[in-house]
């Protein structure tokens, strides 16, 4: 309990460290994946995965931008072999903060503790089901999640809310929240990018049904403080959703996405040609220029988690501060 409380004070601090730019930076660490999940094109894609000493440059070049929150994603992060050494890069050397997404089929209580002691903070497993049938439904990694509590690291799970599995999504909320563990979620939809599949009905047509789940999203945040979607996200207009007409803005970059080879990306759907290590600042024209382009031919989207950090209110810090309470 003391290196959870420890750790909440760290992150705490190295939050408020962030004086300037994006806080937040999402690193396609690799695109090799041990699973082939329905709605997912992440992997599908050729290029070589920087090396240990390029993600080191890049993470450094980052930090120095203003990044803080690192969140580690791919293709499966844990078949790196340096994922040890790239967290302990963000954490011991850098003083920022590492946060892990994984499927956890490859993941074991000894490969969590060499996390912790690399300084992992945010740990997430994808889960969209408790059935036992199809990728990621397998209820015990919950019990791994438990054992990484225990040394210290914020647990989540991240359910990726589509056709098949909308109906599940109660059931798995309350048991991942029963154990203290922190529930999120994310809309599939077919964007026509590198990252979500073409597979249009897989897309939740049910407007009801979708404001029904929200509400109880709601409800159960309000209750629990261990649901994550932020209170602007559950509250805002589904039309973006069946039209998918949110757009971020160019002017600004609320987070920072950075492909497997070290390109910049508006988002997880476009790469830029921009990469990280030849641009001094973010205001470099080769990125403004590029990110403007894409952004203007994108059709849209409405991905919660990209909203979500645009949209950062007064109520939702609030919320987070009581979920860090809770958790
Ligand atoms: C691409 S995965 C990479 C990390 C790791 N392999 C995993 O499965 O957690 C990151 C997250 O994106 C989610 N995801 C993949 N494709 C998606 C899509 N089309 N829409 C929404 N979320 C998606 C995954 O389920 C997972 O929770």
């Amino acid at each position: 309990m003391k290196t959870l409380l420890r750790n909440k004070l760290k992150i705490s601090s190295r939050i408020i460290s962030a004086s300037k730019g994006p806080l937040s930076g999402s690193l396609f660490i690799t695109r090799k994946c041990n699973l082939n999940c329905p709605y997912c094109r992440a992997i599908r894609h050729p290029w070589k995965d920087l090396n240990t000493a390029e993600w080191i440059e890049v993470i450094n070049k980052l930090y120095s931008w203003g990044v803080r929150l690192f969140s580690i994603t791919g293709g499966e992060p844990m078949i790196r072999k340096d994922i040890y050494e790239i967290v302990a890069h963000i954490s011991l050397t850098r003083k920022a903060i590492p946060w892990l997404i994984s499927n956890f089929t490859i993941m074991t209580r000894e490969k969590i503790d060499r996390l912790a002691d690399a300084g992992l903070l945010f740990l997430t497993a994808s889960l969209d089901s408790l059935s036992n049938s199809g990728v990621k439904s397998d209820g015990s990694i919950l019990n791994l999640l438990e054992y990484a509590r225990s040394r210290g690291i914020i647990c989540s799970t991240i359910t990726v809310i589509h056709r098949d599995n909308i109906d599940e999504i109660p059931d798995i909320m309350n048991e991942v929240t029963r154990r203290g563990i922190i529930f999120d979620v994310g809309f599939y939809q077919n964007v026509g990018g590198l990252f979500s599949a073409s597979d249009a009905d897989l897309k939740v047509k049910d407007r009801q049904k979708l404001e029904r789940l929200r509400s109880r999203l709601r409800s159960h945040k309000l209750k629990t403080g261990l649901v994550a979607p932020s209170w602007k996200f559950l509250k805002s207009d589904l039309q973006m959703y069946s039209e998918m007409s949110w757009k971020c803005p160019t002017q600004k970059d609320a987070f920072l996405v950075i492909n497997n080879d070290g390109r910049l990306m508006p988002c997880q759907e476009f790469a830029s040609s921009v990469n990280v290590l030849d641009i001094d600042n973010l205001w470099d024209h080769r990125w403004r220029q590029q990110k403007a382009a894409i952004v203007k031919t994108c059709s849209g989207c409405y991905y919660g988690c990209y909203y979500q950090k645009v949209h950062m209110s007064p109520v939702d810090v609030l919320l987070d501060l009581y979920t860090m309470l809770k958790v």
